[in-house]
């Protein structure tokens, strides 16, 4: 089990939370809290007991402000592909991810911090949140994937005004815009909103939401035919146990119960 010093990480439940915990620094996603989140979410996919993951910051001010500007202003030319190449494959793998990954958004997220809430499958915030991609205003631009997801999510008129302003926009305009799925009160109603949401989720067939993940991600690769992607997770999901249970679940007019097989 690794022992993290810049996010904390607990599951109960099967429910986990990644905490990014460097508050002092606005939770900026330097190089060993990537490592840290790569470490992970890598462990979400491995331990079957793990069903969700929500993603949020520690502290009522940020998700997280960015990646780290001190790294960024140590990069070049070469080494800076491989900076936003390894946020992109460490984004892919939450992206990716079979079980719901929810961002519970409690504050800026900002450049990497908010292309890091774009990568999950679900974002939540509370009106405080204030949301961008500030990258231009620095002489660089989005390297996490942000340039792709948000575009895709809002459409490439909106998207493009964000990232070219450089401004931020409040959580009440993000749910405006269709980038937030809920918006809630305060920072503490925020876990336990989330809460509520993933265990209306996990009722459901645990292989089947990942083949929903599977599917639906597939409509944004462009390399990838959506359609034959779904025909495929399909007829996989009728070879599942949690097939049969739901179907024999419903005609016994019960509850099924699910086992992730
Ligand atoms: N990288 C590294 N450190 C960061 C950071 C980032 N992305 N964002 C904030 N911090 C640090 C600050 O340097 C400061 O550290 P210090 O106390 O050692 O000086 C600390 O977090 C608090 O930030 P501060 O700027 O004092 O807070 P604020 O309330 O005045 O402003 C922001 C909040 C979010 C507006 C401001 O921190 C900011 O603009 N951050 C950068 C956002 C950004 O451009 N992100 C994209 C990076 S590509």
């Amino acid at each position: 089990m690794p022992s993290y010093k810049n996010i904390l990480f607990k599951s109960s439940d099967g429910i986990s939370v990644l905490t990014i915990n460097r508050p002092d620094k606005l939770n900026a996603l330097n190089n060993a809290t990537l490592k840290e989140i790569r470490e992970a979410v890598q462990e979400v996919y491995d331990d079957k007991s793990i069903r969700a993951l929500i993603i949020t910051g520690n502290g009522e001010k940020a998700f997280a402000a960015g990646a780290d500007i001190k790294e960024i202003s140590e990069l070049n030319e070469l080494n800076g592909r491989k900076f936003s190449e390894n946020g992109q494959e460490i984004f892919d793998l939450i992206e990716n991810c079979h079980k719901p990954v929810i961002a519970a958004i409690n504050g800026f997220a900002l450049g990497g911090g908010f292309e890091l809430a774009l990568a999950c499958h679900i974002r939540i915030a509370s009106k405080n949140a204030r949301l961008g991609l500030p990258e231009v205003s620095l002489g660089i631009l989005p390297g996490y994937g942000g340039t792709q997801r948000l575009t895709f999510l809002i459409g490439k008129g909106k998207a493009l005004e964000m990232m070219m302003t450089a401004e931020m926009i409040h959580a009440d305009q993000a749910y405006r815009l269709g980038i937030l799925n809920h918006l809630v009160e305060t920072t503490d109603q925020l876990l336990p909103f989330t809460m509520n949401l993933i265990k209306k989720i996990l009722k459901n067939a645990p292989l089947a939401l990942g083949m929903v993940i599977e599917s639906v991600n597939a409509a944004t690769k462009i390399e990838i035919n959506g359609f034959q992607t779904e025909s495929n997770c399909f007829s996989n999901a009728l070879k599942t146990k949690d097939f049969v249970e739901g179907m024999k679940a419903f005609m016994e007019k019960r509850t099924p119960d699910f086992t992730g097989d």
